[in-house]
């Protein structure tokens, strides 16, 4: 498709985006309706489709209370009744969870299971409630009561329905059906070098506001004046216009109050002076509250700055480097989704002791505990989105789904002071179309967040022989961070290319090695030639580093990765047999080798780039 044809189709809005979320859900109470949930895997869309039209049952008459898929939670009531299925006397999974590690006949599943969940409840006057999912992979359809609130598409961002109508006071039951097949149309798409976790992922809960309530919120330092806080409200509900509003930082002695506009928004200033700024070696986070109309939510909000400023990144106006590891949201000990607070503290906790300032979330928006938990540990994030390799990039409905994520990924994170690269894609082919879908991808950022860097994993010119590595890719011209996977020493040599190659790079813009690495199984060791060996992943990290300190726009790196992870891609018996071995920390969580040598080289980076904190 033309150029100009496809930007029209995206600038047109011709693409079906998700249902989103409401982000001030994640800072309110909530009934969680975590636990065991029953469940039907069902591979044939029994419970979804007309078996002769293949037609979904509840879409044709949608909105309306005939709209019924064939699973409702029907009883046989009588002797003669035939009913073939019943969620209740079916098994247990536990939400949140994927379904793939909770039960090996399901490891490798792909393809629809439902869910069935009931719970108590105390409706209260003049309350809303929402039915708030952290997340579900990939596509959920969700009935309360029996009725449709809603789909969702996307795997790794939140989203809620409004179900103060189907909800009631006393006994309550919730269906929730999910689909995990890879589809062309669907970001990530086809392939990815991940396993294909599927269910209800991260956690679910229904959360009352009332009718009038605080939906959204943005607490930052103003990208123009960093003497100023700028801070943007938004009111969701009845009467949001000329509602007051007023904003509290007492331990900064700070507040401001206004009233919402007739849309029920509104932007308020503080000055900043007296705010002690964030950063990873003294993460300083304030309580910020804010009230409107009986409504109040607060939030920890740490105030930083990040800027590029030639080959510098710049934060709070000091240069630094990003000391960083990328991590896949798996806990290697279960080979599961990781979803909680307690598994961010280990992913994270691994992080530090590596003696890092910076972690890669990769390849896709991982759980709300991240950010928040790098928020107090003092951690520098990079978040990104699935946009990975071969996603249909012509396709509208790809690119209304990779905007719903990533808004979904914006709009939760962005009060998160860890968080300062946002990321649109990896390792992406360098067509037009794909050039116009990331550069839309990156006014949808630029929309809602203008304070943070935007970057992508760009790849360098591969051809064969090439020892000048450059990186041609026309992308690079609008990232912020010019970011590279690079795996000298793995594809298609082995390490000492390292010393062969030097690199031909802009000196306007800070380098970043968004990847490298080699993969070792723990504990084979042998010479440093033999691949899959820790002593051959011990000499590519020395011949690696060695070449990267001499690029003298390097400002940081997240080699590729710190723990072994499951993929369906690597199959080499007795050496992968599912699992990616580039980790620094074996699927048992043992150290391998290589990690020590990282360790060490982060400690001498740590020292040159020191600064000392003045306010
Ligand atoms: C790619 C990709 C990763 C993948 C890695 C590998 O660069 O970004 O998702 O796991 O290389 O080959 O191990």
């Amino acid at each position: 498709m033309k150029k100009a044809a496809l930007l029209l189709l995206f600038f047109s809005g011709a693409y079906a985006s998700a249902q989103s979320d409401i982000p001030s859900l994640f800072l309110r109470e909530g009934k969680s309706l975590n636990g065991l949930w029953h469940y039907i895997i069902d591979p044939y869309e029994t419970g979804y489709r007309n078996h002769r039209n293949w037609v979904p049952f509840d879409e044709k008459d949608y909105g309306k209370a005939s709209a019924k898929p064939y699973y409702t939670n029907k009883k046989a009531m009588a002797p003669g009744d035939r009913v073939e299925y019943n969620f209740d006397t079916s098994p247990t999974l536990h939400v949140p969870g994927d379904w793939n590690a909770q039960d090996e006949k399901l490891l490798y599943y792909e393809g629809t299971l439902w869910y069935k969940t009931g719970f108590h409840y105390q409706k209260r006057e003049g309350q809303r409630v929402f039915l708030h999912f952290g997340a579900a992979n990939y596509e959920a359809d969700v009935y309360l009561n029996g009725e449709k609130v809603g789909k969702h598409l996307g795997g790794f961002d939140p989203f809620s329905f409004d179900v103060s109508k189907q909800l009631k006071t006393g006994h309550n039951f919730l269906i929730v059906r999910v689909d995990n097949k890879r589809q062309q149309e669907r970001v990530p798409n086809l392939t990815t070098d991940w396993w294909n976790y599927g269910g209800i992922t991260r956690e679910v809960r229904l959360v009352s506001v009332p009718q009038t309530f605080i939906a959204d919120h943005f607490v930052r330092l103003s990208p123009k004046d960093e003497k100023e806080v700028l801070v943007d409200i938004d009111l969701l509900g009845e009467a949001i216009a000329g509602q007051n509003i007023s904003i509290h930082i007492p331990e900064a002695g700070l507040s401001a109050e206004g009233k919402t506009n007739e849309s029920g928004k509104i932007t308020l200033r503080m000055p900043a002076k007296k705010l002690k700024r964030w950063y990873p070696k003294r993460p300083k986070l304030y309580e910020v509250t804010l009230i409107c109309a009986g409504d109040t939510i607060t939030d920890r909000v740490g105030f930083r700055t990040i800027k590029t400023n030639g080959a510098d990144i710049l934060l709070n106006g000091k240069s630094i480097f990003l000391r960083g590891i990328s991590l896949h949201e798996e806990v290697p000990t279960r080979a599961g989704r990781a979803h909680s607070a307690e598994d961010a503290d280990l992913l994270l906790g691994w992080a530090k002791e590596l003696h890092c300032n910076f972690v890669r979330l990769a390849h896709y928006p991982h759980n709300v505990h991240m950010a928040r938990k790098a928020d107090e540990m003092g951690l520098l994030l990079w978040e990104e989105i699935p946009v990975y390799w071969g996603i249909d990039y012509e396709n509208p409905e790809a690119y209304g789904q990779a905007v719903s994520q990533l808004k979904g990924l914006v709009q939760r994170d962005k009060n998160r002071a860890s968080v300062i690269v946002w990321s649109v894609a990896n390792e992406t082919p360098e067509t037009e179309s794909r050039l116009a879908f990331l550069q839309n991808l990156k006014s949808t950022i630029r929309q809602i967040d203008d304070t943070r860097l935007i970057s992508a994993a760009l790849e360098r010119d591969e051809s064969p022989g090439k020892r000048i590595m450059t990186i041609p890719d026309p992308f690079a011209a609008d990232v912020d961070l010019l970011s590279c996977n690079e795996y000298l020493g793995w594809y298609g040599s082995t390490p000492e290319i390292c010393r062969e190659v030097s690199w031909d790079l802009p000196s306007d813009k800070p380098f970043f090695v968004s990847e490298f690495g080699g993969g070792a199984l723990y504990n084979y060791r042998g010479p440093k030639e033999q691949r899959w060996t820790e002593d051959y992943q011990t000499w590519l990290y020395k011949e690696q580093l060695d070449m990267l300190r001499k690029i003298p726009t390097l400002r940081g790196m997240t080699p590729w990765i710190l723990c072994d992870f499951r993929s369906p891609r690597r199959n080499l018996p007795g050496i992968q047999d599912g699992w990616n071995r580039k980790g620094l920390i074996s699927n048992s969580g043992f150290k391998k080798e290589a990690y020590f040598v990282l360790q060490d080289f982060y400690r001498q980076i740590a020292v040159e780039y020191d600064y000392k904190i003045r306010d």
